[in-house]
């Protein structure tokens, strides 16, 4: 039987690539140059399988290029990349890899809580700069994280895994919006206090940490008014995805000081960075960082290539979105 025809449009860590390439018939992307959209295009007439990831924008021109794939297999737990209606109307199966870079991201969303709250970047940028004139009372004062509220503005499995290193690793309280409350052994956990309306959260938090994935629910839910809506002095954290913030009006409640600063991991339209945000000390800019680490990144690929595989024997596919 001849082998299924793999695209992998980005590098993948060389363990995965090199599994993959013993059991099907690969293109790997060398160069890790993004594809683009009559690339990606032409390749759905070419192959039996494309693997995607975040950089990647598999929209309806993209999928209604050729009509051989019949599995995309994301490298990412995020799909909103991916035209879901469009892939499902040619029945084109989706899937995507949750689960493994859970305790990655949530570490990321620490990062930046603790870079914001500490002022960590200004301190770097002033050191290097050579601009540090030596230890005084009032340099650089951050905000303490013990006792402080942490808003979770979603709690599944990320927002999960960051309230726990926060309640339990730095003293935080921890409150939630989401559709539902969560799992009752999850919130007694978390002493959890749930909140069913998001203003109500985001006027009780010190820092707000967004945890819903994106896409058209979610577009501009944390626009001017849910800014205007947050504590004073308190901090936004982004480790979701770009869309979910008006980053205009995140700029000028840092300005302003409204806000007291920001941690932002991921952007509406990346690598682009919303101009606005670049000249403003009280906010850390990442690039899209949540999920790299080595251990993690293997697993990713080792899970997409599950679902390649499961796929390939006929069987059901792991982890399907669609
Ligand atoms: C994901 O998996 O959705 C991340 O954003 C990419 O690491």
């Amino acid at each position: 039987m001849s082998k299924l025809k793999v695209l992998v449009t980005r590098r993948w860590p060389a363990e995965v690539e090199s599994r993959l390439a013993e059991q099907f018939d690969v293109t790997l992307n060398e160069g890790d140059a993004p594809m683009s959209q009559q690339a990606l295009a032409a390749a759905m007439g070419e192959y039996d399988v494309l693997c995607p990831t975040v950089s990647d924008r598999i929209d309806a021109d993209v999928i209604n290029g050729g009509s051989r794939v019949q599995l995309i297999a994301n490298y990412g737990v995020g799909f909103d990349h991916i035209d879901i209606a469009a892939a499902k109307a040619k029945g084109i199966a989706v899937t995507n890899t949750p689960g493994v870079l859970t305790d990655a991201t949530a570490d990321i969303a620490l990062t930046l809580i603790l870079m914001a709250a500490r002022r960590a970047g200004e301190g770097e940028r002033e050191l290097r700069a050579g601009q540090w004139s030596g230890w005084r009372p009032t340099h650089l004062i951050g905000s303490a994280l013990k006792g402080k509220v942490l808003g979770c503005v979603g709690l599944g499995r990320i927002g999960i895994a960051t309230a726990r290193r926060a309640h339990h690793g730095f003293g935080m309280k921890v409150a939630y919006y989401g559709r539902r409350p969560c799992d009752a052994a999850v919130g007694q956990e978390l002493d959890a206090k749930f909140y069913p309306n998001l203003n109500d959260l985001l006027r009780e938090a010190d820092f707000v940490s967004l945890h819903v994935p994106g896409g058209a629910d979610t577009a501009n839910l944390i626009d001017a008014d849910a800014i205007a809506a947050m504590k004073k002095g308190s901090y936004l954290i982004n480790t979701a995805r770009g869309g979910i913030v008006d980053h205009d009006a995140l700029a000028a409640a840092l300005k302003s000081g409204h806000l007291g600063g920001a941690g932002l991991d991921v952007y509406p339209a990346e690598p682009a960075v919303p101009e606005a945000l670049l000249g403003i000390e009280n906010v850390v800019l990442l690039p899209h960082l949540g999920s790299a680490n080595a251990e993690t990144r293997i697993a990713m690929g080792m899970c997409a290539l599950a679902n390649v595989a499961a796929y390939a024997k006929g069987e059901d596919v792991p982890n399907p979105v669609a």
